[in-house]
């Protein structure tokens, strides 16, 4: 029987469990939100879920600290279900279920939250497994050869599912079983309703187990189906330790290198690229590692990205040049234009076309016009700076004055000199020049030179020292220069 043949049509939900604290990672945060390649694990789950089911029909069972799990994915915390102490996978699921059903799912894909390489492949044959053997309850397991950690899969003579033990629960009998439970179930949810309150906490955690469901079903005759996937190639894997996150997100990184590989990306030393799965790289573009990409980051055609280079949720535009050395956070460096080595760009740091940044200049919030350049050692903070302009070393904006952040605004072509402080709300007109080691503090008029410094004194040392022998304070023997 097919899915369009059953009647009514099956509605189905996601339920992502997502409320352990995850004390095995010695997190202190929910574990679903440790990173793999920069997103959450908790990205992926969703990823993988809302490509087989509406975005909108995926719940989450959310526990220990989880204001941070809302903040992190705010599209879905319409649909987060509280469970106010984390009694178990079991206990999750009896928190959500009176909501899924009060919305009329008849079928719910449940997904523990720390399985981030899962696919859209073997959710859909759970799914369309489930439908077509018309299961109560059924689940993904998979062989490992070393299945330490995981839920074991006890089959009958008959080979039919008798039951899930956890390894903590296994009699060393039962050690040689190899087939375990992936943690990924499709239930139809009217027909495991009375069987919520038949799960108990006798077991060694003390906990309400889930896999517990399969067991007191099929003993009533029930349909439990365990769908063995075997061309999954560690998509199921669990994360639980420190070392298995390590392992998951160095085989995501791999899979990512070979995608953008596949793609015309030159991807140079690539054992060393990191690249989140939100990243665009066009054609073209040529990337050095060690180096680490992630967020909603975009590399165009030509770009080039040296080693050692961090960027995140930045735009680099086609044949930019980003050298060694260099953290960009939220910013946008267009056409041709370069920076560092050793540079810092923050958020909404802004290079227009053909611009340069060089060594030791952090900018933030602020935007360098077509072409001006601030070689070295500087910073450009709540600013905005016109076309050609050139910005010595040493040049700091000061941008704040203890209570506020204040603009400072160069115009086209205007030069500032090395070692100045920039006092905002300040304006510098067009063509302006500052003279070096000046403290500006008030609007410069177009074309104007604004020298604002001590005069300097030269004053000969041996005169003054022959004079204070005589008692003169020392004025004679000055040179103003
Ligand atoms: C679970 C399964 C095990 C399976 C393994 C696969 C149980 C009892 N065991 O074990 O059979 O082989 O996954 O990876 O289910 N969670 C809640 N609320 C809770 C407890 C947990 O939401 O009260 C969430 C966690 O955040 C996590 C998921 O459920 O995302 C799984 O919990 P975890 O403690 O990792 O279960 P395992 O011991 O790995
Ligand atoms: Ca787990």
């Amino acid at each position: 029987m097919t899915e369009t043949e059953l009647d009514p049509p099956a509605a189905i939900a996601g339920l992502v469990l997502a409320a352990g604290q995850g004390k095995r990672m010695g997190s202190s945060g929910p574990k679903v939100l440790m990173r793999v390649l920069g997103e959450p694990m908790l990205y992926y789950i969703y990823q993988a879920l809302a490509s087989v089911i509406p975005e909108e029909t995926i719940w989450t069972v959310v526990g220990h600290k989880r204001g941070h799990v809302e903040e992190a994915f705010p599209r879905y915390a319409s649909r987060f279900i509280h469970q106010p102490s984390q009694l178990g996978t079991g206990h999750a699921l009896m928190c959500a279920q009176p909501q899924l059903q009060e919305r009329g799912v008849t079928h719910c894909l449940v997904v523990n939250g720390d399985v981030p390489m899962l696919s859209s492949r073997a959710l859909e044959e759970l799914k369309r497994q489930t439908l077509s053997r018309q299961a109560d309850v059924a689940f993904l397991t998979m062989r490992l050869s070393d299945p330490t950690g995981y839920g074991r899969v006890l089959r009958d003579g008959n080979g039919l599912v008798e039951r899930i033990v956890e390894e903590k629960d296994l009699a060393p009998s039962r050690n040689d079983a190899d087939e375990v439970n992936a943690g990924i179930y499709c239930l139809d949810l009217q027909r495991i309703a009375p069987y919520l309150d038949r799960m108990d906490q006798n077991n060694a955690q003390g906990e309400f187990y889930l896999p517990q469901l399969a067991e007191l079903i099929a003993a009533d005759g029930g349909c439990v189906a365990a769908v063995c996937d075997k061309d999954g190639g560690g998509e199921l894997l669990g994360v639980n330790r420190p070392r298995e996150l390590v392992r998951n997100e160095e085989e995501l990184r791999r899979r990512v290198v070979d995608f953008w590989l596949d793609r015309d990306v030159i991807l140079r030393n690539p054992d060393q690229v990191r690249i989140g799965p939100r990243a665009r790289l066009e054609p073209g573009c040529e990337i050095t590692g060690p180096v680490e990409i992630y967020g909603a980051t975009r590399i165009g055609a030509w770009a080039r990205v040296d080693s050692h280079v961090w960027i995140a949720d930045s735009i680099v535009e086609q044949s930019a040049w980003i050298r060694s050395f260099s953290h960009l956070e939220g910013a946008e460096v267009k056409q041709s234009a370069q920076v560092g080595p050793y540079a810092r760009l923050r958020q909404a740091a802004v290079l227009e076309p053909e611009s340069k940044v060089g060594n030791f200049v952090e900018v933030k919030k602020a935007v360098l016009g077509p072409g001006s350049k601030a070689n070295h050692l500087a910073y450009i903070g709540d600013a905005s700076v016109g076309s050609g302009a050139n910005i010595g070393a040493g040049c700091i904006t000061c941008n704040y004055d203890g209570r506020a952040k204040h603009r400072t605004v160069v115009g086209d072509g205007a030069f500032i000199g090395s070692n100045t402080a920039l006092v905002a709300p300040l304006e510098i007109g067009a063509r302006a020049v500052v003279g070096a080691g000046s403290t500006i503090s008030k609007h410069v008029p177009e074309e104007f030179l604004a020298v604002a410094r001590a005069k300097q004194r030269n004053l000969d040392r041996n005169v003054s020292k022959r004079e204070k022998g005589n008692g003169n304070t020392g004025q004679t023997g000055t040179k103003d220069s």
